[in-house]
């Protein structure tokens, strides 16, 4: 008999919320809402979901393993996009049915692919070099903290700084520089750089020592910018030796290279594909061809990606090997913007289905400041993450435009044969016409908006999401601590990892009570009669409390006892780890209990 290691048998972990919410309702659950994220990657590794890739030799920066527990959850989350997305799309904006399509392509494609897509050319982040320490950081995660001092000569301006929301809605075009130029005769009393995903969690991560305030006649004040910005012509300091200064934002392409061949040579160049998208783009006249599909419809793949990150962090957020879940839609220019919308919201919906609050879960649609110059708009679908005090992006769906066929269109020589002829609507609009002749109609010089009706380069949409980063939203969603009673009545604490039973890695566990009056061999012939639908897991060894308490920190939702009544009645207990309440349930029911708790809700 297989058994399924759930990692419960590690020390139970010590609490390490940050803070709690009110009483929730499931067995009075006090539920967190801030993470240690050390502690809680401590707590990942303990329990089987992830652990640091090459961990004996000392690890290495960026590169995640998932254990037992967590290669399930992960598939889970892939399957469950490709069954909602790809298989089982719920129908379009009126009402008709999606057409969706997937592909499996190569990490290593032609290095042409990358030049035509920009990658080549404009796949980097801007770093600055710290000239003591050598470190190197992304420009904007280094952010300057100036300190005032509010009692001797800050005017009202300087709060200005503080707010660049403010400025931003009032249609400033670089807040910062703006608001800077304000104090350019004003020195600041103390200045310092720290790293940071955004500006609350920057100003959140500094605070002056009680030292350090007695040299300022009033409270401090504050300001923080980002440090592309310079006050008074400063180099900013190094957030991480503090000493060195940091140089100007220079590109930095984060494309993995290889080598294909044996000679490592400029002409053997190639590169680990920085998102899987590009082969959807590459791939979209062959998907035309052997399929015959009509516009609108999509082509979906989820695979590895790879990009040099300078700066992996956050436990797996970033990393420099990660998995994307991707969609690119391709529709009539006329229709993208509803088709738009409806990819927005069905993304951010798919997210609640799968147990995600909505509270945590913000659609943020993209300024167009930061929009690319071919897109129509994009919203980054944010998670709250426990590491910041800002929501972080989880997905982005963007409208692209026809940039990324155009581009290849051109650079491949495929030119015309990537547009897309609408036969059906040329058919519908034959009333009106002398030819039914495309060649012939087009010899009559129609208007350009005419022929774009028929005749076009799809628009694509393309809702683009991590499998890992999805991965470590649900852990930490699914982190609960709260109260329940022990075998004596007692109070005490359980970590209860709550996951929506459709991710859960393990989808129900099957007890007998005691090893002894045929119940092991009851529970035995049950576990192999649900082993072929679902990941189930047999454990005998202990007390049955503690066996649902392993189960609980593995986020099994069911737990299932063989015990004396079972002989009598052929029923079994069925405990939900959510609410705790055990149900008398006939054997033969069992799955179909299982099996309702899985259906997907899109
Ligand atoms: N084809 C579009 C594209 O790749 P992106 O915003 O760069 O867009 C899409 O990436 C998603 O991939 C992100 O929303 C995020 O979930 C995931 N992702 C990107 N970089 C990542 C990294 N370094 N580590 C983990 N996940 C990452």
């Amino acid at each position: 008999m297989t058994r399924v290691p759930a990692g419960g048998v590690s020390p139970r972990p010590t609490s390490f919320t940050r803070a709690t919410q009110a009483k929730g309702s499931a067995g009075g659950a006090d539920v967190p809402t801030r993470i240690d994220m050390a502690k809680f990657a401590k707590f990942c590794k303990d329990m089987g979901f992830i652990y640091q890739s090459s961990e004996i030799y000392g690890g290495i920066n960026g590169f995640w393993d998932y254990g037992p527990l967590g290669v399930e959850l992960k598939r889970n989350i892939k399957e469950a996009w490709w069954q909602d997305m790809v298989r089982n799309p719920p129908p379009g904006p009126a009402g008709q049915e999606i057409r969706m399509v997937g592909l499996d392509c190569s990490i290593i494609m032609n290095p042409k692919v990358w030049v035509a897509s920009g990658h080549v050319g404009g796949f980097s982040d801007p770093m600055m070099d710290c000239s003591k320490c050598r470190k190197r950081f992304r420009a904007d995660k280094v952010w300057q903290i100036a300190y005032f001092d509010h009692a001797e000569n800050v005017p009202g301006l300087v709060a200005v700084l503080e707010d660049t929301a403010t400025l931003k809605e009032q249609g400033a075009a670089d807040p910062y520089k703006d608001a800077l130029k304000y104090v350019k005769d004003m020195q600041p009393k103390i200045l310092v750089s720290v790293e940071a995903d955004n500006q609350a969690d920057a100003a959140s991560s500094h605070t002056l020592s009680s030292t350090l305030k007695k040299g300022f006649k009033g409270e401090p004040r504050q300001v923080v910018f980002p440090a592309s910005k310079k006050l008074q012509d400063r180099q900013p300091y190094c957030p991480s030796c503090g000493d060195g200064l940091l140089s100007e934002p220079r590109a930095f392409n984060l494309m993995f290279e290889s080598h294909a061949g044996a000679v490592q040579s400029e002409e053997n160049k190639v590169y680990l594909r920085p998102e899987t998208a590009q082969g959807i783009f590459v791939n979209y006249r062959n998907v035309l061809d052997s399929t015959r599909l009509k516009l609108p419809f999509g082509i979906a793949q989820t695979g590895k990606a790879f990009r040099n990150e300078i700066n992996p962090r956050n436990f797996t957020f970033r990393s420099r090997e990660f998995e994307q879940m991707e969609i690119e839609f391709f529709c009539h220019p006329s229709e993208s913007r509803t088709w738009y919308e409806y990819w927005r919201n069905l993304r951010k919906q798919w997210y609640s289905t799968l147990g995600i609050k909505s509270d945590n879960l913000v659609p943020r649609e993209q300024g167009p400041e930061e929009l690319a110059h071919y897109s129509v708009g994009t919203t980054d679908i944010e998670y709250l993450f426990p590491f910041s005090d800002e929501p972080q992006e989880l997905e982005g769906v963007a409208h692209r435009g026809a940039f990324d066929l155009t581009a290849h269109a051109k650079a491949s020589g495929m030119n015309e044969k990537f547009m897309y002829f609408d036969e059906e609507r040329w058919n519908a609009d034959a009333a009106g016409r002398t030819t039914n002749s495309f060649k012939e109609w087009m010899k009559s010089n129609p208007p350009a908006a005419d022929v774009e009706k028929y005749q076009f380069t799809p628009h694509v949409i393309e809702p683009s999401a991590g499998a890992d980063r999805f991965t470590l939203a649900v852990l930490c969603e699914a982190y609960t601590e709260d109260k329940v009673p022990d075998a004596k009545g007692n109070e005490e604490t359980r970590v209860v990892m709550k996951f929506h039973p459709r991710l859960a890695p393990i989808k129900a566990a099957i007890f007998p009570l005691v090893n002894k009056d045929g119940m092991p061999e009851r529970a035995t012939e049950l576990y192999r009669a649900l082993k072929p639908h679902f990941n189930v897991f047999y454990d005998d060894k202990g007390a049955v409390g503690r066996r649902y308490r392993r189960q609980d920190e593995a986020g099994t939702p069911f737990c299932i006892t063989i015990d004396g009544q079972t002989a009598v009645d052929d029923t079994v207990t069925v405990r939900d780890r959510d609410t705790l309440k055990q149900e008398r349930v006939k054997v033969g029911d069992v799955r179909a209990v299982i099996e309702k708790a899985l259906a997907p809700g899109v």
